[in-house]
C-alpha cells in the first residue's frame, strides 16, 4: 500500500483534446503523478447523459482520448488509467447512492440549472442527466479519493459528492472519506477567435493536429482587433498570438516582438509564422509519442484493460464493504 494521498479525476470523451485541455487539466494531472496515487478515468457513461441520442461517436473518442493522455505524458506505470464502463461497479454504487440522495440537492445544482437552460439542441429532461452528480459521486468515493483535481465548474459536483458521502456514512457507518476539490488553474490559452477554446466553437488546435494544420490554424488567429494594417501599431497585451508566444517562444523572442509590434515594425503574418514554428517545435515530442501509440493499437488496448482491471479490483473491495454496510448481501 502506498502512503501517498489518492487523487482521482475524469474526463468525458466528447471529442478530441485541444491545447486548452492540455494546459488546463492534462498538464496538471501529469505533474501530479509522482506526488499522488493517481486514478484517471474516461467517463464514457457520463458522456451518455447528454449524448444518449448519438452514442456511436463515444467509443472512438475514448480510444483517441487515451492516446492523447499517453502522448501528453500520463504514464500507466505511475497512474491507474481506466475507462468507467469497464468497471461496472460504478453503476451499482450509483444505484445505492441514488437511494439516499434527496432530489432537491440535484435540482439546485448550478451546473444542472445552467445547462438545462443553455443547451437547447438536446432533451436533457432525463433522470440520468439530473442524476449526473450522483454518478460522479460514485466515481469518486469508489476509490476513497482524498482529492479531486477539477476546474471551477466542477466544484459544485465535488460538494454534492461530499454531502452524499456524509449521508452514506451517517446512515450506514463510516466507509467514505469526504473528498476535497483541488482547483486546476484555468489555461490562459484562448481559441483562434479569442473566445474560450472549445470544440463547439470550432476554434481549437487539437493535440492530433499535424504541423500543416497547426500552421493553417495559426494563420487564421484573430490578433489585436484594432490593428487593421501592418502600418497600424499593435498591442501585444491584448493579442492572443502574443499569449501563445509567451508559452511557446523563448523570452528573448517575445520580448523583442513586443516593441516591434507596438511600433508597427513587424506584421502579424510574420509574427504568427514565428509563433507557429515554435508551437510546432514544442509539440514535437507529444506528436512523436502520439504517432508511436497510434501505430500500436494493441498496446493502447492493453494499457486500458490493465488499468481498468486494477481499478476494478479496488472497486470490488469497496463494493463488498458497501453491500455489507447496507446489509443487502455479504
Ligand atoms: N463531470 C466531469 C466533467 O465534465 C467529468 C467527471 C465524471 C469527473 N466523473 C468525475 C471528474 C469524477 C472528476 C471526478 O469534467
Ligand atoms: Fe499580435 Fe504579433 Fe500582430 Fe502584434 S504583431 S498584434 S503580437 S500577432
Amino acid at each position: 500500500m502506498s502512503s501517498k494521498k489518492r487523487i482521482l479525476s475524469g474526463m468525458r470523451p466528447t471529442g478530441p483534446l485541444h491545447l486548452g485541455n492540455l494546459h488546463g487539466a492534462l498538464a496538471n494531472w501529469v505533474g501530479m503523478q509522482d506526488k499522488y496515487d493517481c486514478f484517471f478515468f474516461i467517463a464514457d457513461w457520463h458522456a451518455l447523459t447528454s449524448d444518449y441520442e448519438d452514442p456511436g461517436a463515444i467509443t472512438g473518442f475514448v480510444d483517441e482520448m487515451i492516446i492523447d493522455w499517453l502522448s501528453a505524458g500520463l504514464d500507466p506505470q505511475k497512474s491507474t488509467l481506466f475507462v468507467q464502463s469497464l468497471v461496472p461497479e460504478h453503476a451499482e454504487l450509483f444505484m445505492f447512492l441514488s437511494m439516499i440522495t434527496p432530489v432537491p440537492w440535484l435540482e439546485r445544482n448550478p451546473t444542472y440549472k445552467d445547462q438545462i437552460v443553455q443547451i437547447n439542441n438536446k432533451d436533457l429532461s432525463t433522470f440520468g442527466f439530473l442524476g449526473y452528480p450522483v454518478l460522479q459521486a460514485a466515481d469518486i468515493i469508489m476509490y476513497k479519493a482524498d482529492g479531486v483535481p477539477v476546474g471551477i465548474d466542477q466544484v459544485p459536483h465535488v460538494e454534492i459528492t461530499r454531502e452524499i458521502a456524509r449521508r452514506f456514512n451517517f446512515l450506514y457507518g463510516n466507509i467514505f472519506p469526504e473528498p476535497e476539490a483541488v482547483l486546476t488553474k484555468t489555461s490562459k490559452i484562448l481559441g483562434l477567435d479569442r473566445r474560450k477554446m472549445s470544440k463547439s466553437y470550432n476554434n481549437a488546435i487539437y493535440l492530433s493536429d499535424n504541423p500543416d494544420e497547426i500552421a493553417k490554424k495559426v494563420s487564421r488567429m484573430v490578433t489585436d482587433p484594432q490593428r487593421m494594417r501592418k502600418s497600424d501599431p499593435g498591442n501585444p497585451d491584448i493579442c492572443n498570438v502574443f499569449e501563445f508566444h509567451k508559452i511557446y517562444s523563448d523570452k528573448k523572442t517575445w520580448e523583442a516582438i513586443a516593441p516591434q509590434c507596438r511600433n508597427a515594425q513587424i506584421g502579424c503574418v510574420a509574427c504568427k509564422k514565428v509563433m507557429a514554428e515554435n508551437l510546432i517545435k514544442a509539440m514535437e515530442p507529444l506528436h512523436e509519442r502520439r504517432a508511436y501509440f497510434k501505430a500500436k493499437p494493441e498496446l493502447v488496448k492493453k494499457i486500458i484493460l490493465d488499468g481498468s482491471e486494477k481499478a476494478r479490483n479496488v472497486a470490488k473491495e469497496t463494493m463488498d464493504q458497501v453491500r455489507s454496510a447496507i446489509r443487502i448481501k455479504d
